[in-house]
């Protein structure tokens, strides 16, 4: 499954020499991007309870990723504000869960849905019912239709709001940059996330968001504009939707809300892995648009250095390049493909340049 013939790892070099090495993808012509995986959704919670315990381990089987503890630790030793903190992984992708921040940022939830990805629907959907987790059906407004995934079996909503389209996938396999791939195989190339028990959900294909009225081809030509992605735009019902294409067979989806609607934006944020960081992070630079997180104190970004030595950088403002208006907002946390936490790593290698020839397709 998915539309990559080879990968070839190549690398460039920042102003401190550190180097970050890049996950060549081979796409099929039409999907250009340089978007690697759509890997993680942040939404706070105000506590961590039974009821979110059953719903997002035992219901939607997510698994709980060992290194949150640790990652918590570390911002709280910055001077984070976060009390706690859940990875709920699903395949490869994540669901990010701080806990007990201060209001008004405890709870977050988004103007839109994820798709998630199961390979027994009849089985997830009578472990709903035993739980007495409500799930009900999906409407035409709703419905998201992708290569690769069954059509939308049901919907569900997390405790604290977060909205979830449940899709089939007729084998197990995970979505990684370079398309669904068996998840046995995965494993054996140390291609997975840790957690003590594997998620029964097997990735997050696609989230779709809510942009203003008209602006579908604003989103499209801003990341074109700042990733050099070739995001395409779709007639649907009474609005048209922005497809950003994320490595072979992840989307970002924007479809445009009702003429005069708001868009509530409350801080929740999205995470991407990408090629071509350090160009990446001037296009964004120059353009106002690198922004800095006070939640997250450990990291800035106020330099090319200080980006570059974190692997990441955050964009939150969405702005049309042909013209400099602002868009709407969301948080996008940008990592390198070198960054530590990136799943696919195994696939770039260590190893310095110009000794990166025996990594290919691993
Ligand atoms: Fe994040």
């Amino acid at each position: 499954m998915g539309g990559v013939v080879s990968l070839l790892p190549n690398a460039c070099m920042g102003r401190d020499k550190k180097i970050l090495h890049d996950l060549k993808l081979t796409l099929p012509p039409e999907r250009v991007t340089s978007l690697l995986s759509l890997e993680h959704l942040n939404v706070n919670v105000p506590a961590w309870n039974s009821e979110l315990e059953i719903f997002w381990m035992k219901g939607l089987g997510f698994a709980k990723d060992t290194r949150a503890d640790d990652v918590c630790s570390k911002v709280r030793a910055k001077g984070g504000s976060l009390q706690g903190l859940v990875w709920a992984n699903a395949g490869l992708q994540q669901v990010h869960m701080p806990i007990g921040e201060p209001p008004p940022m405890e709870s977050q939830t988004i103007p839109g849905f994820v798709g998630l990805a199961y390979s027994d629907i009849v089985g997830l959907r009578s472990n709903l019912k035993a739980l007495s987790i409500d799930f009900s059906l999906v409407s035409s407004q709703e419905t998201v239709a992708m290569k690769d995934l069954g059509p939308p079996a049901m919907k569900v909503k997390s405790p604290t709001g977060v909205n979830f389209i449940i899709h089939g996938i007729r084998t197990s396999s995970w979505v990684t940059p370079s398309g669904w791939m068996n998840t046995k195989d995965l494993e054996e190339q140390q291609v997975s996330l840790p957690s003590q028990v594997p998620s029964v959900c097997l990735g997050i294909p696609y989230m779709r968001f809510l942009c203003p009225h008209g602006k579908a081809a604003a989103v499209a030509r801003f990341y074109d504009c700042i990733f050099c992605t070739k995001a395409e735009v779709r007639k649907a019902a009474n609005a048209e939707e922005c497809w950003v294409p994320v490595g072979a067979s992840q989307w970002i989806i924007y479809r445009e809300a009702q003429a005069g609607d708001h868009i509530p934006y409350d801080g929740y944020h999205i995470a991407i892995y990408i090629n071509n960081f350090v160009d990446t992070y001037r296009r964004a630079k120059e353009r106002q648009l690198v922004w800095n997180n006070p939640r997250f104190p450990n990291t800035t970004y106020d330099t090319e250095d200080m980006a570059i030595s974190h692997t990441e950088f955050r964009i939150l403002k969405l702005v049309d390049p042909q013209s400099g208006e602002f868009i709407c907002e969301l948080e996008h946390e940008i990592r390198a493909a070198s960054h530590p936490a990136f799943c696919a790593k195994q696939w770039i290698g260590p190893k310095p340049l110009g000794e990166l020839g025996d990594h290919q397709g691993k």
